[in-house]
């Protein structure tokens, strides 16, 4: 059988997932790609730590340079995370003839014109299934199987980690920080887990999600975005009371024809799709205006969903289809925007306020002003019962429907009222 000899470029929680795949079942991959992935080098940094595959010998190496000069090598997944030397790398690979399958949204969402300007200039491809949603394929969905319809809208939970940490805060009422740590400990979370739960994770993909379904440019630096590192647990008690559950939404909808962004903390209502998905799983609900609504669910995250999307992207690089659908996306060409990006203040939706006010009269009738200032009419208080007389007491407003911006402003004027204690709480609401 023929056969085309690949590479792996970093050997951690996905890398390992990929070197199993190609190895343990080489004829699975081999009766679907019509020849044998033959994995010839596998690249690490540091050749003595222990890796979670066994490789025959001679594959390992902590060279790069010799994936490089072998020219039979044709195909390279660079599983190395972060920017940089990732984006050196990637240019190098390219350079020097390899086409390239990359998990690395990081790296997509910052360079990506430059990578993808590069490949097309030396008439190589790049791949890029794993870098959103780990194992659901999203990124062909988006980019080929709904290109006869316009999307209206995308909603996503694109990151495994946050989910992990906002399903066991609602379940068992866990403490933001062991759940972090358990979710780097099963291979979930980012080096810098950070990016998993500031929304700069979420931010990135959304960009990729964005830029192929809809034909924006923006970059994810100027999306709206806000994560979960600073949610308490009185908002998962608080929202689970009023039948809804917090997730990190990812949102792109087309308002007056133009496109608005955001990725925030959102209460969604029990019983909608988006509120059943736990765990490292993610679920993204596209509407698209021939299709109607479609929704992607599966595992978001970890080894062996991520090296499922990583090895299909190799087999089909390694049969020629990637570099077809590379040609014709014309990702990050030079080509305008086909959609404008909108004013994030003029989205429309729900919120939820929590505001930690002095127990004095008067109180509710300065909040219902502010908030009547900004034309936001509330449908729902929540107030209980003080621990203790005169102590401050959690205030819980759900309004209707208003604009992004009138909430803001209407944040801004309660923060500033003597009885409001502290900064308010604010989040959007998807019923
Ligand atoms: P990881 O466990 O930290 O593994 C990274 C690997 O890269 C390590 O084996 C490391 O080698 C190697 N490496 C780093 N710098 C290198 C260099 N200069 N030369 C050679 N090797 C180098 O990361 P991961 O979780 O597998 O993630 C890899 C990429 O996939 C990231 O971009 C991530 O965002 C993306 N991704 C991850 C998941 C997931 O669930 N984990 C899902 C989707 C996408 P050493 O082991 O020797 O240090
Ligand atoms: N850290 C990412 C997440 C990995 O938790 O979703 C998948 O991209």
């Amino acid at each position: 059988m023929h056969q085309t000899k690949v590479a792996i470029i970093g050997l951690g929680t996905v890398g390992a997932g990929v070197a199993r795949l190609l190895l343990d079942y080489g004829d699975r991959t081999a009766r679907h790609a019509g020849r044998t992935l033959w994995l010839e080098k596998a690249v690490v940094r540091d050749l003595q730590r222990s890796r979670d595959c066994e490789l025959p010998p001679g594959v390992l190496t902590d060279s790069i340079q010799e994936v490089i000069d072998d020219r039979e090598i044709q195909v390279v997944a660079q599983l190395i995370g972060g920017l940089e030397p990732a984006r050196s790398i990637m240019l190098q690979l390219l350079e020097s003839g390899k086409d390239v399958v990359t998990a690395n949204k990081a790296l997509l969402a910052e360079h990506g014109p430059e990578i993808f300007d590069r490949a097309r200039a030396l008439g190589r491809c790049v791949a890029f299934e794993a870098s959103v949603a780990g194992g659901i394929p999203i990124i062909a969905n988006i980019g080929q199987c709904l290109s006869a319809n316009q999307l209206l809208s995308l909603h996503g939970i694109l990151n495994g980690t946050s989910n992990f940490i906002l399903s066991k805060m609602h379940a068992e009422g866990s403490a933001y920080q062991e759940v972090v740590t358990e979710a780097q400990r099963l291979g979930y979370a980012e080096a810098d887990p950070a990016m998993d739960v500031d929304g700069t994770d979420a931010a990135q993909k959304l960009a990729i999600l964005a830029h192929l379904g809809f034909g924006a440019r923006v970059h994810w630096q100027d999306i709206p975005r806000s994560g979960i590192d600073t949610l308490d647990l009185a908002d998962v008690r608080y929202a689970q009371e009023m039948g809804y559950r917090i997730k990190l939404l990812a949102v792109a909808e087309l308002v007056e024809e133009k496109i608005a962004l955001h990725v925030s903390p959102t209460l969604v209502r029990e019983g909608r799709s988006l509120a059943e998905v736990g765990g490292p799983y993610n679920a993204i609900r596209v509407v698209g205006d021939a299709v109607g609504q479609l929704l992607f669910y599966g595992p978001g995250a970890g080894q062996m969903p991520t090296a499922s999307a990583v090895v299909a992207d190799m087999i089909d690089t390694a049969v020629g289809r990637s570099a077809i659908t590379f040609r014709t996306l014309e990702l990050w060409s030079n080509r305008e925007a086909r959609v404008a990006a909108a004013d994030y203040a003029s989205v429309r939706g729900r919120f939820y306020f929590r505001l930690t006010v002095d127990d004095c009269p008067g109180v509710l009738a300065k909040v219902s002003q502010a908030l009547g200032e900004q034309n936001i009419s509330i449908a729902s208080v929540l107030q209980h019962e003080p621990d203790a007389a005169g102590s401050a007491v959690p205030l819980v407003i759900m309004t209707h429907e208003t604009t992004a911006g009138a909430a803001d402003r209407a944040s801004a004027t309660l923060h500033k009222l003597a009885s409001v204690q502290a900064e308010p709480v604010r989040m959007w609401v998807r019923d």
